[in-house]
């Protein structure tokens, strides 16, 4: 991470080039709720699409699903979430901050100092009304997590997918939770997207495929960019453990908050299925017909966050460089991420220009995601560029009238070169498939 990054700054510049913006702003916004503009919206559906790809797309043993946010209520019964998805509540007597009892320190308000009620437990699901009438037998809720949504329709996926275990099930939306305290801007909000999959495999393979997805998902992050250095797995002491884990390591991420959560990955046995099967009545086991096996899966569960996710991969990129005496801030995004790929930029507004920058836009908007930009002057847009992560700016001056040449710039190394427009389209496809920036990997072989 840069030694410059801050949770302010990171959101003064998600607000400032349309990443995220508050919630409901025009009303004074409504606390810990997120918008994605459409900046962000781009950058967030990359983070989403990376993880789908690498967890299904290039896979034969998973497969996705997307099930509704409002399920069977006995369906939170059977999980547990009825019973014990709560934290500790305490309120302050004299201020009435609500804290979490297990984030204290000291037995006062953090606040002011005052004194604080005793902890009572919080369920922490949002609850709503199913239908006209509001009574207890219309109760629903909003899911807490993704994960039971696979575990109901696992019986389902099996027979109609015809795959046998070990097989996955994918599966990225939204979830709800109505945290106590949330906050540092999209790290804990009370509505966010998760990127789960449950993984169903023999019982007894289970350790084995539990390491397998711990050292899948932290590649993962490397492979997007993530530098190793702000990275570690912190494996859960057995009294931190949810009431459903034999085991579980989380991937941290060294936050400007400090090293917090990113993603978890859990043993969680066969608890899940074991208990629908016991409150829906049916019988959740796998027939292998290869051995003639008959048993209840154990299930290694990755769950990740991407609102979460995409914050790391933000404050991973986010940098503060000196360039000719000024400071420039730059998204060092890898290039899968970036919302942005080229920029399209002709030197100026001139009319003589725009007809060949819109010409260069329209070829290349259909291999890339492109912006076109005309407004301000050339400094000022390259800034944007730059603060949104675009890889490559490409520049229609008027000597590309006469030569048919344009200029490709290198967000990171700032090189540029000159090359002919046929050449662009294949030019930038080999560029932003590369793993490597630097200048050299960058132009090598660039010129017709
Ligand atoms: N199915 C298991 C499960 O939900 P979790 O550790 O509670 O496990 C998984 O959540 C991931 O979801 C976390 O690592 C985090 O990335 C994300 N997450 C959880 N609560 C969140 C919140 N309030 N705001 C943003 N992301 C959250």
């Amino acid at each position: 991470m840069s030694e410059a990054v801050t949770m302010d700054k990171l959101v003064s510049l998600c607000k400032r080039r349309g990443f995220i913006f508050q919630s409901s702003e025009i009303y004074g916004g409504l606390a810990s709720c997120w918008d994605y503009g459409p900046v962000g919206v781009e950058f967030q559906r990359n983070v989403k699409n990376a993880w789908w790809r690498s967890m299904v797309e290039t896979r034969d043993d998973v497969v996705g699903l997307d099930c509704s946010i409002m399920m069977h209520p006995t369906v939170w019964k059977a999980s547990g979430h009825v019973e014990s998805f709560s934290d500790p509540l305490v309120e302050c007597k004299v201020c009435h901050m609500r804290w979490r009892a297990d984030q204290l320190e000291k037995q006062a308000c953090p606040s002011c100092g005052g004194e604080l009620t005793a902890p009572r437990n919080f369920n922490l699901m949002f609850k709503t009304f199913m239908g006209a009438v509001e009574d207890d037998a219309a109760v629903v809720f909003l899911r807490p997590e993704t994960a039971q949504g696979i575990f109901v329709n696992f019986e389902n996926v099996v027979t109609t997918s015809r795959k046998r275990l070990p097989l996955g099930i994918a599966q990225i939306g939204k979830s709800f939770r109505n945290e106590i305290t949330p906050g540092n801007f999209t790290f804990r909000t009370r509505e966010f997207e998760q990127m789960e999959m449950e993984f169903f495999v023999k019982p007894g393979t289970d350790e084995e495929w539990f390491r397998y997805w711990a050292d899948e998902r932290y590649k993962w992050y490397t492979s997007l960019g993530m530098r190793p250095e702000n990275l570690r797995m912190r494996e859960h002491a057995k009294d931190e453990l949810a009431h459903y884990a034999k085991a579980c390591v989380d991937v941290e991420y060294l936050f400007p908050i400090g090293w917090s959560e990113l993603e978890g990955i859990a043993n969680r046995t066969d608890f899940d299925l074991r208990q629908h099967s016991k409150f829906s009545g049916k019988d959740l086991s796998y027939f292998d017909t290869q051995t003639n096996e008959r048993f209840l899966p154990y299930v290694i569960e990755p769950s990740a966050g991407a609102d979460r996710s995409a914050l790391a991969f933000l404050a991973d990129a986010y940098t503060e460089e000196e360039v000719e005496g000024a400071v420039r801030t730059v998204l060092k995004l890898h290039p899968a991420l970036a919302p942005v790929k080229v920029a399209v930029l002709p030197l100026s507004k001139n009319e003589r220009l725009s007809p060949m920058a819109r010409e260069v836009n329209d070829k290349l908007r259909h291999s890339f995601a492109t912006e076109y930009d005309d407004t301000q002057s050339i400094g000022r847009r390259y800034r944007r560029q730059d603060e949104i992560g675009t890889p490559f700016c490409v520049t229609i001056d008027f000597e590309s009238l006469e030569d048919n040449q344009v200029t490709i710039r290198d967000r990171d190394s700032l090189a540029q070169i000159r090359l002919p427009v046929e050449n662009l389209v294949d030019t930038l496809k080999t560029k932003l498939a590369g793993e490597a920036f630097g200048t050299d990997s960058l132009w090598a072989g660039a010129r017709a």
